[in-house]
């Protein structure tokens, strides 16, 4: 089958590899149908993933057909259609057994798909631990509807629900790539008072004031300013960081007031200093880290109802036998690319 690869650092390249098969009893096969790309693929290509194994397929983010089921998978059957999880998790581990997902202890456990075991930017799959990993896509949702419901998607949902919104709060979200526009998407079924998304692209504010008209949107020179003015306590009672970078995770406590709550969600590619002096008497808790994905089939549900739709995110797509381009344009956002989808 054709698999894209990690084959060395800033080295990706398509090629054949063996159909993967069953390795335990509580593994399933998948048939890719569509894949995506995200910023970590970009991550791993750069070499800031240390745990990424060379030699592996790539791809985390995915939506397929289950072809094959080990003895012991219970909740889901041959050809359901199902959404892929990116985190791997055993379901009975402390971590596992209280929603921390991305700590579980197995050995795959975690981000392990397309980073240390092989991924999805291929025709097949094999998914550890299936009852947990796949969700069954209802019938009346479509690939383009689920595709982001395991990854950037999840990512957003942990997001908000551990920024503990309220309905009187002003929340802030620095960055609006995909995975902030996830952010918004699922900030919003909190109702707070007021959102703001501060980003420094136009394109990508443009984008946001078209879809999303009810949303505050500024850029950084004028984000404090504006959180100021629509906030009533000088500052956000939210932050939520979802860019990634020094200017990004400066903004994100600078403009949160007193003892608000600062999510991090972003990676950076380097160490973050965090100048207590300058925030001292502030107050802030800080929340950070790699998504709990376990609310997959929350997230379908609400997706099924109307209250999620993040189609409007994909707008690229390739089939797989040129993913190398769909790459290109997402690495260098060409084309005011948001995401691709890489269709089988
Ligand atoms: N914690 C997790 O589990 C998790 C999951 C998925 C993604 N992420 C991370 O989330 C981040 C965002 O992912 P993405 O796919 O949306 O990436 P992206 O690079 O497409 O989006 C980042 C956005 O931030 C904007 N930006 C940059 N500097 C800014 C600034 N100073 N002020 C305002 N906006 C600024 C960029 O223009 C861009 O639109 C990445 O760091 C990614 O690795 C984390
Ligand atoms: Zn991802
Ligand atoms: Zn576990």
């Amino acid at each position: 089958m054709l698999a894209y690869v990690y084959k060395d650092h800033g080295v990706f390249e398509l090629t054949q590899k063996p159909k993967p098969k069953l390795l335990d009893p509580k593994d399933a096969i998948v048939k890719i149908t569509m894949n995506s790309i995200c910023t970590s693929d970009l991550h791993i290509k750069h070499g800031s993933v240390s745990k990424a194994v060379k030699g592996i397929t790539l791809g985390h983010e995915m939506v397929g057909i289950v072809e094959e089921i080990g003895d012991e998978v219970k909740n889901v059957k041959c050809n359901d259609r199902v959404t892929v999880n990116v985190e791997t998790f055993c379901g009975k581990c402390f971590f596992c057994k209280n929603g921390f997902v991305n700590n579980c202890t197995d050995k795959n456990g975690g981000w392990a798909l397309g980073c240390r075991i092989d991924g999805g930017q291929a025709e097949y799959v094999r998914v550890p631990y299936a009852d947990f990993g796949l969700n069954k896509i209802p019938n009346s949702i479509t690939d383009e509807q689920a595709l982001f419901v395991g990854d950037i998607l999840s990512t957003g949902y942990w997001a908000a629900k551990i920024s503990e919104i309220k309905k009187t709060d002003t929340v802030l979200i620095i960055g609006a790539g995909p995975t902030g526009i996830c952010t918004l998407l699922c900030a919003k079924l909190k109702n707070p008072k007021k959102i703001i998304v501060c980003e420094k692209d136009e394109t990508r504010r443009n984008f946001v004031k078209k879809l999303y008209p009810d949303i505050i949107v500024v850029e950084p020179e004028n984000c404090i300013d504006t959180v100021n003015k629509e906030s009533e306590n000088g500052g956000a009672d939210v932050v939520i960081e979802v860019a990634g970078n020094e200017d990004s995770f400066k903004l994100s406590w600078q403009s949160a007031r007193a003892n608000a709550i600062v999510t991090i969600v972003a990676l950076y590619d380097k160490p973050m200093v965090l100048p207590l002096p300058d925030m001292y008497g502030k107050n802030l808790t800080f929340k950070t880290g790699g998504v709990d994905g376990c609310d997959c089939k929350e997230i379908l549900s609400l997706i099924e109802r109307g209250k999620i739709d993040t189609t409007p995110l994909i707008t690229h797509k390739f089939p797989l036998k040129d993913i190398e381009k769909a790459y290109e344009i997402f690495e260098n956002r060409l084309d005011n690319v948001m995401k691709v989808a890489v269709v089988n």
